[in-house]
């Protein structure tokens, strides 16, 4: 066995399989995935990337991504179905969202979660070389850094959620709340979103672990733990670069006239997720409709949303809540082929993504609360002509950095009208001027950016970095 001295932990790999033209199946890089963004990093060192390969039944064997060594770890149905799909995301994803849909507690699935974690743990053990430097991803594995330590106390441990982390309310309302927080202790650097995040955080570990805690470093046993603000970002030159490639604006051309060449083009990209506000904003363009602030012939809704998680009884009652929502308003206020809301569920191809970006006049992302939302730092990175008006919700972590946005507070239906109508008619000199200021500072604060600040943090020794640097 191959040993790395950098591992990069999350509950996905970064690929999917697919089936090849003659029939065999075959593994392609994930689009969009992490390591999409940090292959340039990651590939010239020696990186193994460990976790779950989708599907259940035994860990396939897999070919190595750009460099980076694939291990992937086994998860049963019964794995899927208590950790994956319940302690995962019916327990803690909504507790995490503020509670927009009811957390479930069950005794089972706990059992799972810490079963799944063991496991991880114990293959990073196996990949690990001395004193390696271990980075651990989300809330599917927040035990991992804990058990690991116990495996493996050479390692240097970093965790870090994509997730919002909640405030000590919400999170009390857990019933193993000490058993999560001292998992994540294991690690020497825990990593948040947002600052608010990492506040919350020392608020609980000092209240539920009697622990000395301050926003910046918690002291555990002989250790300190550091504690920090690192907001994830996207690979900006690329999608910059794609966006602006010329077959990349022809298909936009094509789909502005496709979609019968509309004043406006308002976009949103969302995973099917109740955290994303779809049926608030459907709402709210419904009553622009019905009001007549906003006219079919003259602007257009397109709303892109991948189902995700479709075995959760949430996700699959949202789903057809929102189809049916789709249908009535196309019922109500389209025409013979002039729909109100043109909507797709189908997963596109970064070129597809860029050039629905760069069609999209006014590009909605409200959702109720998110950890970052990449998808509206895509859109920035992809006005390559400096146009285009973000309407960006408030509670979405990306709105910390993008405050020249249009913020809204989604859940004030009047708020979210207004903030859509003022993109919609905003002028080109403050549209220009808003876009401008964002795009300089996505181009500072690009996914590299983000993870050498972390790593750095992570690697005070700079022994890592020092590696990373040397390959740009
Ligand atoms: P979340 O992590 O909750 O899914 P983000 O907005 O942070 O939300 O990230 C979503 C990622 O998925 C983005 O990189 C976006 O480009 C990608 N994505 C969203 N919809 C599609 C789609 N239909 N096809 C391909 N990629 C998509
Ligand atoms: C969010 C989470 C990720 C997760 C992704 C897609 O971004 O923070 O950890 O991988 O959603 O969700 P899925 O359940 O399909 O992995």
């Amino acid at each position: 066995m191959r040993q790395s001295s950098l591992v990069v932990v999350a509950n996905r790999l970064p690929i999917d399989d697919s089936v090849a033209p003659d029939g065999a199946c075959e593994w392609r890089r994930s689009p969009g995935g992490l390591v999409t963004a940090l292959h340039t990093l990651l590939s010239h060192t020696s990186t193994t990337w460990v976790g779950w390969a989708g599907g259940s039944g035994p860990a396939p064997a897999l070919p190595d991504v750009d460099g980076v060594r694939m291990r992937s770890v086994a998860l049963s149905t019964e794995d899927l179905r208590d950790h994956y799909e319940g302690f995962a995301n019916a327990t803690l994803w909504p507790l995490y969202h503020d509670s927009v849909e009811q957390p479930e507690y069950h005794r089972r699935w706990w059992e799972a979660y810490q079963r799944v974690n063991q496991r991880f743990a114990e293959a990073i053990a196996e990949v690990a070389g001395h004193g390696a430097v271990v980075w651990v991803q989300d809330y599917h594995l927040q035990l991992v850094p804990g058990l690991l330590r116990d495996l493996r106390p050479d390692l240097r441990i970093g965790f870090f959620l994509h997730a919002p982390f909640p405030p000590p309310e919400l999170f009390m309302q857990l019933p193993r709340r000490a058993e999560l927080l001292r998992g994540m202790l294991g690690a020497d650097l825990v990593g948040f979103q947002r600052a608010q995040a990492a506040h919350n955080f020392a608020q609980l570990v000092a209240r539920v672990l009697e622990l000395p805690a301050t926003d910046r470093r918690i002291a555990v046993d002989d250790r300190v733990v550091r504690i920090g603000a690192f907001p994830v970002s996207i690979d900006t030159a690329e999608m910059a670069a794609l966006a602006a490639r010329p077959d990349v604006a022809d298909r936009a051309r094509r789909l502005r006239h496709d979609l019968g060449g509309p004043d406006h083009v308002v976009l949103s990209v969302d995973r099917m997720d109740y955290t994303k506000g779809i049926e608030q904003r459907l709402k709210a363009y419904s009553e622009l409709l019905a009001g007549g602030h906003v006219k079919v012939r003259d602007t257009v809704l397109v709303q892109v949303a991948v189902p995700s998680r479709e075995r959760v009884g949430q996700y699959q009652i949202l789903r057809e809540r929102v189809e049916r929502e789709v249908g009535r308003i196309n019922g109500e206020f389209g025409r013979v082929g002039e729909p109100a809301i043109h909507y797709l569920t189908q997963p596109f191809d970064r070129a597809e993504l860029a050039a629905l970006y760069r069609v999209a006049d006014v590009m909605a992302v409200t959702p109720l609360r998110d950890g970052m939302n990449l998808v509206a730092k895509e859109y920035v990175a992809a006005r390559v002509d400096d146009t285009g008006a973000l309407l960006l919700s408030e509670f979405a972590g990306a709105a910390a950095e993008l405050s020249q946005a249009y913020l809204v507070n989604p859940h004030d239906l009047e708020g979210l009208k207004q903030g859509l109508l003022t993109a919609l008619r905003a002028g080109p000199d403050d549209v220009g001027a808003r876009m401008r200021a964002m795009r300089a500072h996505l181009h500072e604060h690009d996914i590299r950016a983000w993870a050498r600040s972390y790593l750095s943090a992570l690697d005070e020794s700079g022994s890592l970095l020092r590696r990373l640097g040397a390959t740009g």
